[in-house]
């Protein structure tokens, strides 16, 4: 026993250790899918009879009914239902692998079951997406402070910063969009690498399974995890985005900051200070950031240098992909509650807002305007006045432009209301008022052009659930038997 332990000599402890049954729980479904489009292929072709096909399609609705829990033991969930079948079936049950190999099968079951998780991702974000805009459309007029090298630097709207974030997080969507195309295109046929001398239709097969399209060459179609790469680093490019909203909810809940404070139900409390009012659920959200990266840089590394086509490493690509695909799902869904229920401190952004005389860049514009001097010049004068204090008065200004520019400002056209209005942070956002900036007009623009966006978002995930909804629907008409 112990020697087995140490040697790892029994069979059960190389099976499991083969095993990608606790994985495959993801792909039960999908198993039972792809070998119904696959039965009825090999029926339409005559490679198999209407008789048999129906004996074993009963013998897939009863597992489906039964769930994963029903199957024996096996190696993995293709060889576990095939064992099923046979039990079901006899011996002719086996006819149903006909023309096809656990690689081609495992690759259309991860597609299929990735192509669902996708369509839900895109559902997520486009919520997430929503509720930022929603936030947004209410704090345009929410003067906040804006932050470079985290020190004050110029003062911009909350909704500002929000779309930022918005724009992000569409970027993300588009790139799932996108990925979601090369996910779904249909391995099977394949069989091990080098196709089937059976007379098999992979067109038909990927129709039924509502894939669009082939992973046309047979070595490449059970070769590739790329399709899970992809997916991964957009994930992974996702979550980092989410990380820096996620860091910003942290810092800006701390009493330094107190901009905002997340709803009790998103924070926790210390077990030993009764004062203290966490940010746990923006914390992990950070974190998860991490492990995500993660599950990239594993299943990379995995596939890195792996030879054509098959290989068993293959499998252990996949626990990543459900691993970052579930930490993706839930941070994106905790933090759309978390930020539907924030609540800002209006008065405290504002008053802040001018901190770190964060108005300077105003006061050089304004010279530069009205004066007519360089921009180059009115930044040393107002580096000047700005290292003597954070509320100059004309005289100041004057003094400064004197000794650098050679004249006051106050004889070129800049008076004390023109130094007050630069020194004013709404005014400021308000002067900000071109393509993409902080000024009300245009955050409500970005808005409605962002809802826009997202409505056509929306859009583009109906259309491609019914099409998957449509596929399955006439999958599982088509299997009556
Ligand atoms: N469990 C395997 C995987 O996930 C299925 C394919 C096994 N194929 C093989 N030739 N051993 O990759």
């Amino acid at each position: 026993m112990f020697r087995n332990q140490r040697l790892g000599e029994s069979r059960q402890d190389v099976l499991e250790y083969l095993s990608s049954r606790e994985a495959d729980l993801r792909i039960f479904h999908s198993d039972l899918l792809v070998d119904k489009a696959h039965l009825l292929m090999l029926k339409e072709q005559n490679l198999i009879s209407r008789e048999i096909c129906a004996k074993i399609l009963a013998a897939i609705d009863e597992l489906l009914d039964k769930g994963p829990e029903a199957l024996g033991p096996g190696e993995d969930v293709h060889e576990a239902i095939e064992a099923y079948i046979l039990d079901k079936v006899g011996p002719e049950g086996g006819r149903m692998h006909t023309g096809r190999s656990r690689n081609d099968e495992v690759a259309a079951c991860i597609r299929l079951s990735l192509r669902e998780e996708m369509l839900s991702l895109m559902e997520g974000q486009i919520g997430l997406i929503q509720t930022i805009l929603r936030l947004a459309a209410e704090h345009t007029q929410t003067i906040v402070p804006g932050f470079t090298h985290t020190q004050h630097a110029q003062p911009t709207t909350l909704a500002h910063h929000l779309l930022s974030h918005a724009d992000a997080a569409a970027r993300d969507l588009a790139r799932l969009e996108e990925a979601y195309l090369r996910v779904n295109q249909s391995p099977l046929g394949a069989a091990a690498f080098a196709s089937t001398g059976f007379k098999i239709d992979r067109s038909l097969t990927a129709r039924l399974l509502g894939f669009q399209g082939l992973v046309e060459n047979s070595m490449d179609a059970v070769s590739t995890r790329d399709f899970i790469l992809e997916v991964l680093s957009d994930l992974a490019i996702e979550m980092v985005n989410l990380s820096r909203l996620s860091e910003e909810l942290v810092l800006w809940s701390t009493s330094e900051f107190a901009y905002l404070e997340l709803d009790n139900l998103y924070a926790s409390t210390s077990s030993i200070m009764p004062q203290k009012k966490n940010p746990d659920t923006a914390e992990l959200a950070r974190a998860r950031a991490g492990s995500v990266m993660g599950s990239l840089v594993s299943a990379l590394a995995i596939c890195k240098a792996l030879p054509l086509s098959y290989n068993r490493d293959l499998q252990e690509v996949t626990a990543h992909l459900w691993r970052a695909v579930d930490w993706t799902a839930s941070t994106v869904r905790i933090l759309s509650g978390c930020m539907a229920s924030l609540k800002f401190n209006r008065d405290r952004l504002e008053n802040s807002s001018a901190a770190g005389f964060s108005t300077a860049t105003e006061i050089a514009d304004s010279l530069v305007r009205l004066t007519g001097m360089p921009f180059r010049t009115a930044h040393s004068i107002v580096g000047r006045i700005a290292a003597g204090g954070e509320r100059p008065q004309l005289d100041d200004v004057d003094r400064i432009a004197l000794e650098i520019a050679g004249f006051k400002a106050s004889e070129r056209g800049f008076s004390q209301h023109d130094l007050d209005i630069a020194l004013d942070p709404r005014s400021n956002v308000a002067l900000r008022a071109n393509t993409g900036g902080p000024a009300p007009q245009e955050t409500e623009r970005m808005v409605r052009d962002r809802e826009k966006g997202i409505a056509g978002a929306e859009e583009r995930l109906r259309q491609r659930r019914e099409h998957s909804r449509r596929a399955l629907e006439d999958l599982k008409s088509q299997s009556q038997y």
